[in-house]
């Protein structure tokens, strides 16, 4: 089989792109980034920025140029992004590109119909993976909401219950998808990509507590009081409805569950939730 060279990274500036950039150079990958805005960093040698729009199909063909492997990130917040990422897809596979991993989550309810659907699209690439990650212990930093609810108001609200999560380090998620896009033998199928514990609210909230120094504590709310948090907070409708069917999942087990598809995948352990809070410290 041809050996993978260039790799095509949509959504590379973000927090899966950055580290699949990182990991990718390092082995001597070339890593094509794409995204609307520039990076804000200086890119390793052996990685290039190109100027890359979903909602623009004119700057599809100069970002698959000479491309044989590409990390599909659909567009943020777009619960039904089936359209473009065809699309995208007919312009990649008339341009050659034999290999296409796709980020996806677990924790997506049925209702989100347009967030499976993609799942499919994605398969008719020669050779393809959908990663359903679980969620990212990235949530409790920076601006996410639930980041900024800690920091400043020093809960967690979520209509989850006491449902576990199997939270999983976005680094991993990205080391996952790295070996993913250029590994030979590849297998064509879905992984459910999790941390190495499955831990509720209130076990992440203690977590937080002991290692941050913060009487950071979980308030659960019902479904209709999450929904109205998550809307002030600016999400999109369609993305509240998903973002709540999945906290109901979750309060009722669907999300209790761990693989260790980092380990068999990446070959090292996958970080624990304690581990990955030690080494954030709490922002300002
Ligand atoms: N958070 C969780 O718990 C969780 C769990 C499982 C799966 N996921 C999945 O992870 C995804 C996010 O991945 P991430 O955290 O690595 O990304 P991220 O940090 O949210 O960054 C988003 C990336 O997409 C680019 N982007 C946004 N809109 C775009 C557009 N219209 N056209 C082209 N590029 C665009 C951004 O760059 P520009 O803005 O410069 O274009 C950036 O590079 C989510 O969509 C979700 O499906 C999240």
């Amino acid at each position: 089989m041809t050996e993978i060279r260039t790799v095509l990274l949509t959504g590379g500036t973000g927090q899966t792109g950055r580290v699949v950039t990182d990991v990718l150079s390092g082995r001597g990958v070339r890593v094509v980034v794409a995204s609307r805005s520039v990076p804000k960093e200086e890119l390793p040698s052996g990685a290039r920025h190109v100027p890359f729009d979903w909602a623009d199909p004119g700057t599809y063909d100069e970002a698959l140029r000479g491309v044989d492997s590409v990390y599909l990130l659909p567009p943020p917040l777009d619960v039904d992004p089936v359209g473009v990422v065809e699309k995208f897809l007919g312009a990649a596979l008339a341009a050659g590109v034999r290999r296409a991993v796709l980020l996806n989550s677990c924790s997506f309810p049925m209702t989100a119909r347009g967030l499976h659907a993609v799942r499919l699209t994605v398969q008719q690439m020669p050779e393809w993976s959908v990663l359903l990650a679980s969620g990212f212990m990235q949530n409790f930093l920076g601006a996410h909401p639930t980041a900024v609810a800690v920091r400043e108001r020093h809960e967690i609200v979520t209509a989850a219950g006491d449902g576990r999560i199997g939270w999983v380090d976005a680094a991993d998620v990205a080391a996952v998808a790295a070996e993913l896009l250029v590994r030979d033998g590849h297998d064509s199928r879905e992984h459910v990509i999790t941390g190495p514990q499955a831990l509720s609210y209130d076990d992440i909230a203690a977590t937080i507590a002991a290692e941050w120094g913060l009487p950071v504590r979980y308030r659960p709310v019902t479904a209709t009081e999450r929904a109205a948090q998550l809307t002030g907070a600016g999400f999109p409708r369609p993305f509240v409805d998903a973002l709540v069917w999945s906290d109901v999942l979750t309060a009722n087990d669907a999300e209790d569950r761990v693989t260790r598809e980092v380990p068999r995948i990446t070959g090292r352990d996958a970080t624990s939730f304690t581990e990955f809070v030690r080494h954030h410290p709490p922002e300002r």
